[in-house]
């Protein structure tokens, strides 16, 4: 990447185009977050619904003041311990942020990313870029460029290269718009990790959240049929999979113990920050493999698969199957 696409790219977004961008986290598709013809681009390519409010990406923190009217001594310190990196803070909106950014709600998602690619393009860029993740609404996230040409292809002005994402899931979201933090969406950054800054508990809201695309059940999903099963009843259920529902890809953190036909066995990491660096990679490979089924064997109980966990009910529409209940 030299700094003849970096100026590429600000060209295409001053004039209302629209960049697709990596970020440590997954890939953006940007635009202007001033620009509301632009804007409105985003929902176009990605078929997302207009009142879906979209993160607003800014350089640094001293550049938040522009879009938030108060920014509280609490968000300042997470925003301090944890920007540039994978949170989003949700913060009382600056009236003249436009209503296509905000689903027309009183409030904006922040985020400062850390990619060394993002950073350049804001710094250069000066204004915000709103940027949803850069596939179709309801898709996986990309966590490569070819992925981003595989979701959007031709339609995006330019996409810029940034390798695979370090983290690999989209980022934590905190909403620090009352005196209550709320944790919207888990990602890298854990519920201990903000409760070791804030010392204060923090909650964990799904019912009463504002409107947030990543809070439908069935979202990052893939197009193939995929089922989560708890570890212990991985084998039997595999053994009971009828052949008409062959071939089957499993993924799972262990070696087989059993094999048969038509099965194909992706072995995920151990660790939770590879698990989830792999993750939607992996997805996104067995989705176009053919598989008529995806089984995926549940992450463990513990708070640092939190994120995983998520996305993982996600994209196979929650339940972990237990053999005997089958
Ligand atoms: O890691 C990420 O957050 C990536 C990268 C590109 O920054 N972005 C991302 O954007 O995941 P998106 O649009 O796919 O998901 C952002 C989530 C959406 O579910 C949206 O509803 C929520 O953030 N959101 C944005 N503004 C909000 C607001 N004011 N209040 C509540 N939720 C908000
Ligand atoms: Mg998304």
């Amino acid at each position: 990447m030299n700094s003849v696409d970096i100026e590429n790219a600000v060209t295409i977004l001053r004039k209302g185009g629209l960049v697709a961008f990596p970020t440590e986290t997954v890939y953006g598709l940007g635009a202007d977050a001033s620009n509301a013809a632009a804007l409105e681009k985003i929902f176009l390519v990605k078929g997302r619904p207009i009142e879906h409010p979209l993160i607003v990406h800014i350089a640094s923190l001293e550049l938040a003041a522009q879009w938030s009217v108060s920014i509280s001594p609490l968000a300042e310190r997470l925003a301090q311990a944890f920007w540039p990196g994978p949170l989003t803070l949700i913060l009382r909106r600056a009236p003249h942020v436009l209503d296509r950014v905000t689903g027309g709600q009183d409030t904006i998602g922040l985020r400062v990313p850390r990619h060394p690619l993002a950073q350049k393009l804001l710094h250069a860029f000066g204004g915000g870029i709103a940027a949803p993740s850069a596939n179709r609404f309801g898709h996986i996230s990309p966590t490569t460029a070819g992925a981003v040409i595989e979701e959007l292809g031709s339609v995006v002005d330019l996409v810029l290269e940034g390798g695979s994402c370090e983290v690999g899931l989209e980022s934590t979201i905190v909403d620090m718009s009352t005196d209550m933090p709320v944790i919207l969406r888990p990602g890298a950054i854990t519920p201990a990790d903000i409760e070791a800054v804030l010392h204060c508990a923090v909650a964990t809201s799904r019912q009463d959240a504002p409107r947030v695309s990543g809070m439908m059940q069935i979202h990052y999903a893939p197009q193939t049929r995929a089922q989560l099963i708890s570890p212990h009843s991985l084998t039997l259920f595999l053994q009971r999979v009828p052949t008409e529902d062959l071939p089957i890809a499993c993924l799972a953190r262990r070696h087989p113990v059993w094999q048969r036909d038509k099965l194909t066995w992706v072995i995920m990491p151990e660790r939770p920050k590879d698990y989830a660096h792999e993750l939607y990679r992996v997805l996104r490979y067995v989705d176009k493999s053919g598989f008529k089924r995806i089984v995926i064997e549940a992450v463990p109980e513990d708070p640092a698969w939190d994120a995983i966990r998520d996305r993982l009910q996600r994209a196979t529409g929650g339940r972990v199957l237990h053999v005997d209940l089958i």
